[in-house]
């Protein structure tokens, strides 16, 4: 079989502000152990991401916090980095949309597929009126309005979407508009924009995502939350949306215009694009030529998935697509994969959605500087929010890292490799002659990694770390019946047999937790002394030979009770 190919995304985080644990479950994580996965698989992977620069979200934060979008951009987008370094979120490259390494590539690319769309007749300028806030001389925009939705009437719209009913909003419509940078009620001023002729390019939208209903040729499978929304929306008819802001702060409009001066792109037409221009910059850096990003956006032999937050939905399923295809020259997503948001619960305290402005929130950070990765990775693929919100609780997250990671999983890797040393010399022990148990647990193996493997090539991570779970879980139940404990007193040939058995079972473990848990998976090769190459799924099951040396076991997972850190 040929090699498979995938570019795999995760969201642009916005660089204005610090990553909490609601965003690392949307994006970053379950993409990081699609890669790993797929990586093990002998999959040829690029893993991109980078911070989401520019629009106005950032010159807003930039203006509270009393510095340039510059400055403010590049300091969030080194503090995101080393947050997902710490959690060994392991992209190939992350870039940034307005970091001086970045721009100018980011720039043309931008550029050129806004006059693409723009040759193909997909733009419609059109002088619109537009709210005004005039205490700060500037159009309002998307996320700076608030008032009360046109659709389900909830005072929780925000100018682009509403929270509550997820409908995309045109701000003039908004019932009791204010300006959320003042406070004032805007005014209605007229200013020209490029609006992407959306109605024009539904039906191709429409018969795409209805291809995605069913597991493709490719065996893709959309998440029908995502499928259902975008479906949804298309139902109710996609608007023309403008692609064109007035700001000073973004991808300036390349058009020869004298409407086009002092305007920039829409920061969710720039941002996408962020994908394919960091491509082309990592292929600038390791192939030499940043054309090369061809192979991975114009080549259909190469499966492009993006991960996101929920609330990107719109933008990744129709937006984004709707410009890839009115360009004609780019293939489409193969998947788009959406996690719902994480809610928090903070010990004693009711479950509340995590909110920056109240303090509500873990934040990396903050975490890694208490706590190892792995117990995290582990709680936010447990309680992955793949098709509903869930939340983090803290007494569940210290619960599970106690009774699950290191009761089942941490104590049978221990108690396996500390037998071998106390018993064996260090050595893998003799395979002996092995009965049905014996066989039943190596077929559990073997059994857990095809499982695992069906769950995640679906991208059901929580199914996934499941499917391990229960092989270590089943894998003390074989300690306990065999009871080498037992045997070692009385029979050192059935002794050794069982422990050769869960020799066999820590090795497969340890290729099957490493897209999960990476950290600790290391640990294991290292215990096991095998190479990297031992993390490749085939392997998953190629026993250890008798006689084998293996190193002194160390602690995978330490026993957490600190449920006062996290206060609030
Ligand atoms: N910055 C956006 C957010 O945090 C995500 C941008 S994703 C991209 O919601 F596709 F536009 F890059
Ligand atoms: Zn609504």
């Amino acid at each position: 079989m040929a090699q498979r190919r995938f570019l795999i995304t995760s969201g642009l985080p916005y660089s204005n502000g610090r990553l909490h644990v609601g965003h690392v479950a949307g994006a970053y994580l379950p993409a990081d152990i699609y890669v790993r996965y797929l990586r093990a698989t002998g999959a040829e992977v690029r893993f991109i991401c980078g911070s989401d620069d520019n629009g106005v979200a950032n010159l807003m934060a930039a203006r509270k916090e009393n510095t340039t979008p510059q400055e403010l951009s590049t300091r969030y987008h080194a503090s995101q980095q080393r947050d997902f370094a710490g959690l060994g979120i392991e992209f190939d490259i992350y870039g940034g949309t307005h970091q001086p390494d970045y721009v100018e590539l980011h720039n043309r690319i931008s550029q050129e597929l806004f006059l693409s769309i723009h040759k193909k007749g997909l733009f419609t300028k059109k002088r619109t009126k537009q709210l005004f806030d005039t205490e700060t001389n500037m159009f309002l925009a998307d996320r700076y309005v608030k008032g009360t939705c046109p659709h389900c009437k909830k005072a929780s719209a925000f100018g682009d979407q509403c929270e509550d009913c997820g409908a995309q909003i045109d701000p003039l419509t908004l019932i009791d508009p204010v300006s959320t940078v003042t406070g004032s009620t805007p005014e209605v001023r007229e200013t020209t924009h490029w609006f992407l002729r959306l109605d024009q390019l539904s039906d191709r939208l429409q018969a795409w995502l209805e291809s995605k209903r069913d597991a493709d040729s490719a065996g893709a499978t959309w998440r029908s939350t995502v499928l259902n929304f975008s479906l949804g929306q298309l139902a109710s008819g996609l608007r023309e949306r403008a692609m064109t802001r007035d700001l000073d702060w973004g991808v300036p409009v390349p058009l020869d215009d004298p409407d086009a001066a002092g305007k920039v792109l829409y920061v969710w037409f720039d941002a996408p694009i962020g994908y394919v221009s960091f491509t082309a910059k990592y292929c600038a850096e390791h192939e030499g030529d940043w054309k090369a990003y061809t192979r991975w956006w114009k080549d259909p032999e190469c499966k492009i998935v993006h991960f996101i937050g929920e609330d990107n939905t719109v933008f990744h399923a129709l937006t984004w697509p709707a410009m890839l295809m009115a360009d004609e020259s780019y293939q489409l997503p193969h998947n788009v994969v959406a996690n719902s948001f994480l809610n928090i619960k903070f010990p004693g305290q009711e479950e509340e959605k995590i909110s920056k402005s109240r303090g509500r929130a873990i934040w990396v950070e903050d975490y890694l500087g208490m706590f190892d990765p792995d117990p995290l990775r582990y709680y936010l693929t447990a309680i992955a929010p793949e098709t509903q919100r869930t939340a983090f609780d803290v007494d569940d997250f210290l619960a599970r890292n106690n009774t699950e990671l290191l009761a089942a999983f941490g104590n049978f890797v221990n108690r396996t490799l500390t037998f071998v040393h106390k018993y064996f010399d260090g050595q893998v022990p003799p395979v002996g002659e092995r009965d049905d148990v014996d066989r039943a647990q190596l077929a559990a193996c073997k059994d857990a990694a095809d499982a695992t493997a069906g769950h995640l090539e679906a991208c059901h991570f929580k199914a996934g770390l499941s499917a391990v779970m229960n092989l270590a879980r089943q894998a003390n139940g074989y300690f306990d019946t065999t009871a080498p404990f037992r045997s070692r007193k009385t029979d050192m040939d059935a002794c050794g047999r069982a422990v050769n058995v869960c020799v066999q079972t820590v090795r497969t473990l340890t290729t099957l937790m490493a897209p999960f848990l990476p950290f600790s998976a290391r640990k294991c090769l290292t215990m096991l002394r095998l190479g990297d190459d031992a993390l490749a799924w085939d392997q998953a099951v190629v026993e250890l030979p008798p006689g084998s040396p293996l190193a002194e076991p160390v602690i995978l997972f330490k026993k957490l009770d600190a449920a006062e850190l996290f206060e609030a």
